[in-house]
């Protein structure tokens, strides 16, 4: 069937439908999250650089987030691509351990130095999982104060048991908890970012009987300093335990968790996505009384012993140092942001930016309430004519060359000019050719 379908996207997008739930394992990768309608092309053969090819093969600028910010130095990076290719060589899972691990331990603890022991998963949402076991056996307390996205398990998603609005404010709207136990209900606790009178009217409130804080230390904005020194000395005086997820934010702004510019230390710190540039790999660092925990409650897992990850994470690392890349995203995030004011002010457009510099991301204030669905959807439209996968967010990434800025700035350019118009005529919904985009969590289709 794939053979006879691969090369009618539409055709191809229902019957994946059909036999894969949901289609994609990453709700971000679903063809209706960017363009609905069999338009988006959703498959790829290949990918190099900021370039990836469809299945037909054709050939496209990746302006998104590219590998949902897991390959900041591009995809299929070539010295990334040569240690996995050892690897798989040189047997890459086997009765026993990989040597890297200590090496990849010792770097993230020389990195971190707060830290004292480190273990490592596969992917970010588990990592996070682990993090909240290891705090409620510290503690042997069951609440759990969150604020930010931190994955799809049980214990996150008990946060919208009493009403699925409760993590609005945290990514992703509308996230059913279907399938948690009703029994997990009330043990998280979410509170809003930099905000100070949640300090006061939760986190102060229920700190006293809460196994952690977590909190993304960057996600629309860089976390306030002395917001998260108030929850230092909260979690100090209350005997919980202060989490720190970098899974988007880390490897960012430096070779490192972006908590180190922020001069505060938590108790336990989570990374994954970019940390091995698309290889899956995740680690958790922490202080010894809280990791030694992990030998006390069971955690384990036979592919988070596989030698790739932490063999590629190592080879990242050390790339990532070397070309100062920290430096290099927040540059090219200082051009992208350029990129759409200019284009917005030439179109006479009001936009709004927002994230950490290598992590940014509009939004273009039309004059009709409520038009941003429709308006990015018209976006991703346009763009994708210009052979470019865009949306609202645009990641920095080490690859995004002047040639490549300069051809996603020409484009920007004439769609903003043409949203501006069409929005001035009340025509920018007409000029779609298929609905309009997802904008968070609905049941899958
Ligand atoms: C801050 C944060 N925590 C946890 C996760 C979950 O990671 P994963 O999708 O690798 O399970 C994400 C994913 O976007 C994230 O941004």
């Amino acid at each position: 069937m794939f053979k006879k379908l691969k090369k009618n996207n539409k055709k191809l997008q229902n019957y994946a439908h059909k036999i894969i739930p949901g289609l994609s394992g990453l709700l971000g990768k679903r063809p209706e999250m960017y363009l609905p309608g069999g338009y988006w092309p959703t498959y790829y053969s290949k990918a190099k650089g900021i370039h990836i090819w469809d299945l037909k093969g054709k050939k496209y600028s990746d302006f998104t987030m590219l590998g949902i910010g897991s390959c900041v130095l591009g995809y299929a990076d070539n010295e990334i691509n040569e240690v996995a290719k050892k690897v798989i060589s040189e047997g890459p899972l086997t009765t026993l351990n990989p040597p890297e691990e200590i090496l990849l331990a010792e770097k993230l603890l020389n990195i971190h130095n707060w830290a004292d022991q480190v273990k490592f998963a596969r992917t970010g949402g588990e990592m996070v999982a682990v993090a909240i076991r290891l705090a409620r056996s510290y503690t042997k307390r069951e609440k759990i104060l969150i604020c930010g996205y931190h994955g799809w398990h049980d214990w996150y998603l008990a946060t919208n048991i009493n009403g699925d609005k409760n993590l609005n404010n945290h990514l992703l709207p509308g996230l059913e908890p279907k399938g948690v136990p009703r029994g997990l209900q009330n043990t998280v606790i979410p509170f809003n970012f930099n905000k100070c009178e949640d300090i006061t009217n939760i986190v102060r409130k229920y700190a006293s009987e809460s196994a952690a804080i977590i909190v993304e230390p960057a996600r629309n904005t860089l976390a306030c300093r002395l917001w998260l020194e108030t929850l230092r000395s909260i979690c100090d005086k209350n005997g919980c335990v202060l989490i720190f997820d970098e899974i988007t934010c880390g490897w960012r702004n430096d070779t490192s968790g972006i908590h180190k510019e922020l001069g505060v230390n938590p108790d336990l710190a989570t990374f994954g996505k970019t940390m091995a540039n698309g290889i899956p790999m995740s680690a958790i660092i922490g202080k010894k009384e809280i990791m030694e925990e992990a030998k006390n409650t069971f955690i384990s897992s036979t592919n988070w012993t596989e030698r790739m990850g932490p063999a590629c994470s190592l080879a990242f690392i050390e790339k990532h140092k070397r070309l100062n890349l920290g430096k290099t995203l927040k540059t090219k995030g200082e051009k992208i942001r350029k990129i759409w004011t200019d284009a917005a002010a030439n179109a006479g457009l009001e936009i709004s930016l927002s994230g950490i510099l290598p992590l940014s991301s509009f939004k273009i204030e039309t004059k009709i309430k409520n038009e941003w669905p429709v308006t990015i959807t018209y976006f991703i439209q346009e763009m994708l004519k210009e052979n470019i996968l865009a949306s609202d967010r645009c990641y920095s990434n080490y690859c995004q060359t002047d040639k490549e800025l300069a051809k996603y700035k020409k484009a920007c350019q004439k769609i903003f000019k043409k949203i501006s118009f069409l929005s001035n005529k009340n025509k920018l919904k007409d000029s779609l050719n298929g609905p309009v985009k997802q904008m968070g969590f609905k049941r899958l289709n």
